[in-house]
């Protein structure tokens, strides 16, 4: 790994996690820089990654064959940046085994849950219809098993009264903006390892990710 962490961002939405990566990392001394930021389609937030100087490339489904093509273009485009992480924020496709094997342990991803609950979509209104008075987002390693590597951060939420989705997901967006520029943090600063499946934080194994509540409202 070189002296400072390289990060790629893989994106497909509005790019806010992708811009607190970009505010934390240009306001603070932690020896990381985005390198690069791709997307599956021509999404908002690749504006943010333009504006902030960071390269970035739309490597479109549509113009493969099959999805393992697709994967294969995707990673070649990835690793000509040679990156040390690889960062999914909105990333909306569900990357096939050989990807995610081949990015092993230096890929990551954030999911408005508080995982194990609510793997897949529609997490805030799965959570509000049975009623739970948590909610949150998980930064975990990505394995081939949809939402399910392991846990490095959780962000906890209250769910208000009166909450729908649309104010249940703004409280979960704005915590992640402060988990995932910290987990990427922990990483730069050589605090996370991951090995055989298992998370490691300061030379430790975690059995849960560490829990940070936030009182958002
Ligand atoms: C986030 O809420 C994240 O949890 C989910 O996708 C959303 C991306 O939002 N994986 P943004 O594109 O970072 O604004």
């Amino acid at each position: 790994m070189s002296a400072r962490l390289r990060i790629l961002v893989l994106i497909s939405g509005t790019g806010t996690n992708l811009q607190s990566l970009i505010d934390h990392l240009c306001t603070s001394d932690v020896p990381a820089e985005l390198v690069g930021c791709i997307s599956n389609r021509n999404a908002a937030g690749l504006a943010r990654a333009r504006a902030a100087g960071i390269p970035g490339e739309i490597v479109l489904p549509g113009d493969y064959p099959d999805r393992g093509q697709y994967e294969e273009a995707l990673q070649d485009s990835i690793e000509r940046r040679r990156p040390d992480l690889v960062v999914l924020a909105g990333y909306m496709l569900i990357l096939g085994a050989q990807f995610v094997q081949h990015f092993r342990g230096r890929l990551i991803n954030i999911h408005p849950s508080l995982l194990p609950k609510y793997k897949g979509l529609d997490t805030h209104a799965r959570a509000l219809a049975a009623g739970d008075r948590i909610h949150g987002a998980t930064v975990h390693f990505v394995t081939e098993e949809l939402d399910s590597g392991g846990g490095l951060i959780q962000a906890v939420v209250p769910v208000q009264p009166g909450d729908d989705t649309r104010l249940l997901s703004a409280r979960v967006q704005s915590a992640e903006h402060k988990i995932y520029p910290m987990a990427v943090e922990w990483i730069a600063r050589g605090r996370v390892h991951y090995s055989s499946g298992r998370v490691y934080l300061d030379q430790k194994p975690l059995t849960k990710p560490v829990r940070i509540e936030f009182d958002i409202d």
